[in-house]
C-alpha cells in the first residue's frame, strides 16, 4: 500500500512547486535579500496558510530548490517574504532574478512556533545574522498582539554593522511598548556607535530572568551553544529555550533521512524544537 503523504496544501502534490512571481527584493546586507513573491495560482495561494516558523523550499528553476524560514506573516496578506543570504549556486540564482520572473515556492513545511501557548509570558528573543529571518515574523506577530505579550526583548547580533538584516524594521520594534532592541556587532566601523559584544556576552549583561519567560534563539551553532550556557546560568531550563534547527534537507517532508536529529526528523518534527526536546531525542538513541 502506497505511503500517505501529509498534504501542506489539499489535494497538492508537495513534491512540486508552486510557481510564484518575484514582486520586489530588497537588499538587506550585502549579501543578503529580501525576496517577495506571489504564488500564482489563487487556490494554492489561499491554501498557502502559515505559522512563524515554518519553511518553504525556494527554487531558483535550472539551478535547484533549497529551503529557507518564511520571513513573512500570514495575516498581514503582503505576499510571501524570505530573506536569502548569497552563499552557494542555488541562493546566487535566486539573488539574479528580477521582479516579474517566475519561481518555484514548495511548502509551508514543518511545525512552528506556538506564540499562542507564549502568551502571558516574557519573550526574549536572540538572533545572530541571518539567523534573524526565522525570527522576523515571531517578532512581527508579537508586536502586532502586542497586548498578548509581556515584555519583548530582541538581542540582535551581527559580524558588522552592515549585516545586521532587517534595519528598516528596527524602529517599529524599538517603538512597541514594553520592547528593548539590543543590536551588537563582532566589529564595528566608524559610524557604529552601539555595541561591540559578543551575542552571549550581551546575554550575560542584560541577565534577563528566566520566570515566566520564554527564550527564543537562532543563529549559528556556535552563537548557540554559548548563549545556551549563558541563559542556563542565568536559571532558565531547557523547556524554556526554543530554536528553530537547519539540519541539510532534501525532501521536506520526512522521507529522504537526511534531516534527522536522534530518530526524529527536523524537516518534519521540527524545525521548532525546545532544546529539553533535543535533549531528549539525542538520549534516546544514546
Ligand atoms: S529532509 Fe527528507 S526527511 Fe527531512
Amino acid at each position: 500500500m502506497a505511503e500517505r503523504i501529509e498534504l501542506a496544501i489539499p489535494g497538492v502534490n508537495p513534491f512540486l512547486p508552486h510557481l510564484a512571481t518575484l514582486k520586489w527584493t530588497l537588499d538587506l546586507t550585502p549579501d543578503t535579500k529580501l525576496l517577495n513573491v506571489e504564488l500564482l495560482d489563487p487556490e494554492v495561494r489561499k491554501g498557502f496558510q502559515y505559522k512563524p516558523g515554518q519553511f518553504a523550499f525556494v527554487s531558483a528553476f535550472g539551478i535547484g530548490e533549497a529551503p529557507f524560514g518564511i520571513s513573512s506573516v500570514a495575516y498581514r496578506d503582503e505576499g510571501l517574504e524570505f530573506a536569502i543570504r548569497r552563499v552557494g549556486t542555488v541562493t546566487a540564482g535566486l539573488h539574479e532574478l528580477e521582479p516579474g520572473d517566475t519561481l518555484g515556492v514548495r511548502g509551508p513545511l514543518g511545525n512552528f512556533f506556538p506564540l499562542e501557548d507564549y502568551r502571558g509570558r516574557h519573550i526574549l528573543i536572540i538572533g545572530g545574522g541571518i539567523g534573524m529571518a526565522p525570527l522576523r515574523p515571531v517578532i512581527n506577530t508579537i508586536v502586532d498582539h502586542r497586548a498578548d505579550y509581556q515584555r519583548l526583548t530582541i538581542i540582535n547580533g551581527a559580524r558588522t554593522p552592515r549585516d545586521l538584516v532587517f534595519q528598516n524594521e528596527f524602529d517599529a520594534w524599538a517603538r512597541s511598548p514594553d520592547t528593548e532592541l539590543v543590536l551588537t556587532v563582532d566589529r564595528g566601523d566608524e559610524g557604529w556607535t552601539g555595541r561591540v559584544a559578543l551575542v552571549p556576552d550581551v546575554v550575560t549583561e542584560l541577565a534577563p530572568s528566566p520566570e515566566n519567560t520564554v527564550a527564543i534563539i537562532c543563529g549559528p551553532p556556535i552563537m548557540i551553544r554559548f548563549t545556551l550556557e549563558r541563559l542556563k546560568g542565568l536559571g532558565f531550563e531547557d523547556h524554556q529555550i526554543v530554536t528553530t534547527l537547519e539540519n541539510k534537507m532534501k525532501c521536506g517532508l520526512g522521507k529522504c533521512a537526511r534531516c534527522n536529529v536522534g530518530d526524529r526528523y527536523v524537516c518534519k518534527d521540527g524545525p521548532v524544537f525546545t532544546f529539553q526536546q533535543i535533549s531528549q531525542f539525542l538520549e534516546e538513541v544514546g
